[in-house]
């Protein structure tokens, strides 16, 4: 499974706490895309998809959430709370994300624009597409 979490340098001063990060270094691809996530209701569960190219890097900078990143072969509960934590998830990745903190934010840096047709959101979909062209290109 292509996912990895890393840890970003932070610099602190008498001023406070900066993290910086630039695409195709510590980030792994160009980004092309950022948006975030917050507000999210106790309960709720959200993701439930894949991509079929996109690339993107999930750091939760205020409070904590859980994610679910699974394959048909293998699944993994990662549970971000740190602002200078940032979650890798490659293509063909299943993911949901849940346990919001009622404060948390999830800024998600993206490797490309918002496209509806690179989105698989029926997990039967994902199944058939994964064993096709995942495995089946092996
Ligand atoms: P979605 O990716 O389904 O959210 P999640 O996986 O976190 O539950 O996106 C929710 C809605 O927001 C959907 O209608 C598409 C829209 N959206 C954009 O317009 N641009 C974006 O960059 C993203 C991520 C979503």
């Amino acid at each position: 499974m292509k996912k990895n979490i890393s840890k970003y340098n932070i610099h602190t001063d008498k001023w406070g706490n900066l993290v910086a990060l630039e695409g195709n270094d510590l980030i792994p691809f160009h980004i092309r895309r950022v948006y975030y996530i917050y507000g999210v209701q106790k309960g709720v569960r959200r993701g439930f998809h894949s991509h079929k190219k996109l690339e993107q890097v999930l750091i939760c900078v205020h409070g904590s959430v859980k994610i679910l990143v699974k394959t048909p072969d293998e699944e993994e509960i990662v549970t971000l709370n740190k602002p200078n934590e940032g979650l890798y998830i490659g293509p063909n990745i299943w993911r949901e994300m849940y346990d919001f903190s009622e404060d948390a934010v999830l800024l998600v840096l993206a490797s490309a624009h918002y496209k509806e047709s690179d989105y698989i959101r029926k997990y039967d979909d994902y199944l058939k597409y994964y064993e096709k062209k995942v495995r089946g290109s092996k």
